[in-house]
This record gives C-alpha cells, structure tokens and sequence, in this order.
C-alpha cells in the first residue's frame, strides 16, 4: 500500500445524509416516495426556468465549459448588491469555495476558528490541508455565538475565523454587532457563512465595503433549488478573488449548472415564492412540534430546526431509525460536533409532507 498522508489517514470520513436509494433497500420502501427532512433542500424543486434552459442545452455538453462567466457573475452581483470582480463561483457548490480557501490560505499549523455545533464540511476540508481547528463555543441553550470565546480563540496562528449564520444545525443568527467586533480583533480572513440567509431577511454585505478580511459565502443549493446542481460563490476584496482565481478548478463549473443558475437569477418570482413557502413550512413545523412536551424544538431562521429529542426517552438515532420505517428521512446530529446522541434536525418540505411528517411523529411519540 502506498502511504498516504497524515493528514488524510487521520480524517474522520464525513457522514452525509442517507440516500432514498439506501433507505428504499434497508426499509423497502417505494423511493418515489421517501420524504426528505434531512438535507435542507428545498422541497419546490427548482425553477421551471431552469428546467426548460437545460432540456434546450444538453445537446452541447460534448464541448467544454466557457472559461468566461462574466454574464453569471454580473447577475449574481446585482442579485447580492456588489459588483462582479468580488465574486467567485464553484462548481462543486459552496463546499468547493471552502477547499480553494483552504488551498489558498493554509499552510500545515496554521489555526482556524469553528463554533461547533456548526457546519462539520469546514473541518473536513481544512483539516486535509493540515490546518489545526480551535473550537469556540455555540451558546446552544441560548442559541447564540458566545462572542467572548471566538475573541478568546484568536492567536497569531489564526488563519480563518468561521461564523455561520444562520447557523446550521441550530438555525440561530449571528449579531452583526458581533461580526464587526469580530473584524476588528483580528487580521485573519472572516468566512460568514450565509448559506440561508435568505430566509432570515438579514445579510452582512454592507460590511463588505469596511472590511477586506470579511468573505461571504453562499449557495445556489437552498432557496434556488439547485443542489443537485452544485454551484456556490463567494464574495470578498477584488484582490484576494483573484488569489483565489491561481487556484480553482478552471472548468468546475459545468455548462449545466451555469445555465441553471443563470436562469434561477432570471426568476424572481420563484426566489420569491421559494422563500416564503420555506417560511411558512417552517413556521409550520416549529409550532406543530413545539406542541409535543417530549420535544424541545429550537428557534430557526433557516429551512430546517433542531430538536432536542432526550425527553422522548430515545435517542437520535432511535428516532430517525423510526421515521425513516415510514419513509422519512431527518438528520440524526449525532455526529455533529458539539452535540451529543440526542439531537436531529429536522428541514422545511412541503406543507402535505409536513402534516405527514406531524402524524407519524404523533405515532411515534404516543
Ligand atoms: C452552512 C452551510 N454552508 C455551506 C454549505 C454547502 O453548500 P453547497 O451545497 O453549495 O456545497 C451547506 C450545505 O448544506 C451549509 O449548510
């Protein structure tokens, strides 16, 4: 066996959701279907717009993608209020800005901040380039940053400080009072993570015009109903973009996935509706599962929640294990740092698909 390196051996694999197709097998259930509660998708399907520009397109995937995205970049900085040289865009989602980051920042030893419980995907990646986490502390009874313990963390080793907010899985927001002092402290690179920003309202991108270490970064998975897609973008100082730009993959970006996204941000009306149905299933499921005393259902300003199941008398995996006998899929946490055997979480679908959800945890829980 050729020997593989260090930091690769000792990796703990990510742990992605299950599968319909996996779940389909072990339970034998009709894969069409398995409700899916589990990935924060968005239960809309994506945009009859850019279904038709694909179906017209696929006759050219013989030829290579355009090098040239300038169309694409400029509508996304007029959808996100910045201009186009402060963007850049993966095509393996917003995971694949996160290991350019890595690739462009880390050197073996250098620090990087997390606040678990949070994204687990940063760890994954910037671990492979021998960077070293720090762990900062997620109020989770008051599902809040602890800013102290960021601010505590930082060391002249720091490289990256990651804020999500909303943060995932807790779906608590991050003060901007709390960015800025954050900004302030520190010379490292800021990474605010907004993937579902949009169905909080609040985003951080006037800061942008302050701070040249503060990177936003967000995706086409969740409100524009793209994840099969994978397309993400960053935003930060036209300098460090082009830094970035050394790095990335040239043709990540597949010719489909920049026609999808092309035409998402050419329909407003779908962004729009995706939005507020993902709202209204959220606000739906927060108040239906708070009614249940075994259940602590937390406070979210993203698409999914997360439930403190200990009072049910099982833990996580017990409970997944029993939806997913009726054919629904939510995130068992138990791998999620920060969180111990008791937690899932628990993404907006459709409102049917939530009543369903709804009685057969009464099921369940009765
Ligand atoms: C907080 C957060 N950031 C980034 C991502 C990555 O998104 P993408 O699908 O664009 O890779 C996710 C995906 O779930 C996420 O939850």
């Amino acid at each position: 066996m050729v020997k593989i390196k260090n930091t690769v051996n000792e990796l703990d694999p990510y742990v992605p959701g299950r599968s319909n197709a996996d779940l389909a097998r072990a339970y034998g259930l009709d894969p069409a279907k398995i409700i899916r509660m589990g990935s924060n998708e968005n239960p809309m399907g994506p945009s009859p717009m850019a279904i038709k520009a694909l179906e017209e397109n696929l006759h050219t995937i013989n030829t290579y993608p355009e090098s040239n995205i300038d169309d694409l970049k400029d509508k996304i900085a007029s959808y996100a209020g910045t201009s186009p040289e402060q963007i850049i865009v993966g095509g393996d989602g917003a995971d694949e800005i996160l290991d350019v980051l890595a690739k462009t920042l880390i050197e073996p030893g250098d620090e990087y901040i997390v606040h678990p419980p949070s994204y687990m995907y940063y760890e994954f990646t910037f671990n492979i380039h021998g960077a070293v986490p720090v762990y900062a502390r997620w109020d989770i009874e008051n599902n809040q940053l602890d800013l102290n313990s960021v601010l505590e963390a930082i060391s002249p080793r720091t490289k990256v400080i990651f804020l999500c907010t909303p943060n995932n899985p807790s779906g608590g927001l991050i003060d901007k009072q709390d960015i800025r002092t954050i900004l302030e402290s520190t010379d490292a690179l800021v990474v605010v993570d907004e993937a579902y920003w949009e169905f909080s309202g609040v985003n951080n991108l006037e800061l942008l015009a302050e701070y040249d270490n503060l990177f936003i970064l967000r995706t086409f998975s969740k409100v524009m109903g793209l994840a099969g897609m994978r397309i993400g973008y960053g935003i930060c100082h036209q300098d460090f973009i082009q830094y970035m730009h050394r790095v990335k993959p040239v043709f990540s970006l597949i010719k489909l996935s920049y026609l999808a996204a092309v035409t998402t941000l050419d329909d407003p009306d779908y962004i729009e509706k995706s939005t507020q149905l993902s709202i209204q299933s959220r606000d739906y499921l927060y108040r239906e599962m708070s009614k249940f005393p075994e259940l602590k259902v937390y406070q979210s300003w993203a698409n999914y929640i997360l439930v403190d199941v200990r009072g049910t008398g099982m833990n996580s995996k017990e409970i997944s294990e029993k939806l997913m006998k009726n054919g629904i899929i939510v995130r068992d946490c138990s791998s999620f740092r920060g969180l111990d055997e008791f937690w899932i979480r628990v993404s907006v679908a459709t409102m049917e698909e939530d009543e369903q959800f709804i009685n057969v945890l009464k099921s369940i829980l009765q």
